[in-house]
């Protein structure tokens, strides 16, 4: 072909963009160094959104137990619930990782328990991955989930569904003991076979440590600018949880803002009966 000729292979970069994200490719981007983008989705049409605007992996989080439902914890989020929102943010994507997060007590009783509700987030909610709290407690359950030939996120540092246990949702790992814990965990989750980590509310310097230690990507919420991706929960990113602002959180628009003004705005219209007008009616 000669050299000026156009090549019908996308360029590079582009193939890049457009290619499925996977776990294989996820390790790549480790390897690469290309940073790993990660939101959580819970419905159809926030999800095709974010897969359109090219994010890399998507969690079906239980935070959607506070940010969908309104609880205070991710503890009430039960199973078919969670089924619900895989199944809805599974149609809308194409070419994010979809991750499911699996609820407090889905896992707790057993690999016998944990294995069979994975499956069913698999095989039911077309999930691509799941992920469990815990570290090396939790290890016989990941190898046991894993040898099932389901991939398995890992979550260490702050674990929401252990709010109970903590009485606060403070930073982990400040004191040296809880820290060497927390590295203790990384490397027991590899070891089990995990494919990625996330790691939640810890110092900027254990990131980086966990990320250093491991051969498996971080994906860190809070957890400093050094882990190989970062994840935010979307309502807050994108400023419509306006009663939390904690510091690791980035609003990127201010959609509360907006939601509040259009809808009064639509109100005061139907009050000034200036909606609809001729164009949109029959
Ligand atoms: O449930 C969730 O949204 C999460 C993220 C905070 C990582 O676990």
């Amino acid at each position: 072909m000669a050299a000026d000729e156009p090549s019908r292979e996308p360029a590079p970069s582009q193939g890049a963009v457009n290619r499925k994200v996977t776990t294989l490719r996820l390790q790549e981007m480790k390897q690469a160094r290309e940073p790993i983008s990660a939101l959580t989705a819970y419905d159809f049409l926030t999800a095709r959104l974010l897969d359109q605007s090219g994010i890399d992996v998507l969690l079906v989080g239980d935070s959607a137990s506070m940010v969908f439902a309104g609880n205070d914890t991710t503890l009430p989020m039960k199973m078919d619930e969670m089924l619900y929102h895989v199944r809805v943010v599974t149609k809308a994507v194409k070419r994010a990782l979809v991750v499911a997060d699996m609820p407090f007590m889905s896992y707790h009783q057993g690999a016998d328990q944990a294995l069979h509700n994975a499956g069913v987030l698999m095989q039911d909610g077309l999930a691509e991955a799941v992920k469990l709290e815990g570290g090396v407690r939790i290890c016989p359950i990941v190898s046991r989930i894993v040898d099932a030939g389901i991939p398995v996120m890992g979550h260490i540092g702050l674990q929401p569904q252990s709010i109970h246990t903590y009485g606060t949702y403070k930073t982990r790992g400040v004191e040296g003991a809880e820290a060497m814990r927390i590295l203790d965990d990384a490397k027991a989750l590899q070891d089990a076979g995990a494919f990625a980590v996330v790691v939640e509310k810890v110092p900027a310097a254990l990131g980086k440590r966990i990320t250093e230690l491991l051969g498996i990507p971080t994906i860190g919420i809070g957890a400093g600018g050094d882990c190989d991706g970062q994840i935010l929960v979307t309502p807050d990113m994108l400023g419509m949880n306006r009663e939390f602002r904690p510091r690791f959180v980035r609003t990127y628009a201010q959609l509360g803002d907006v939601m509040t003004d259009a809808t009064r705005r639509f109100h005061q219209d139907v009050k000034d009966r200036r909606f609809p007008n001729e164009s949109e009616s029959y």
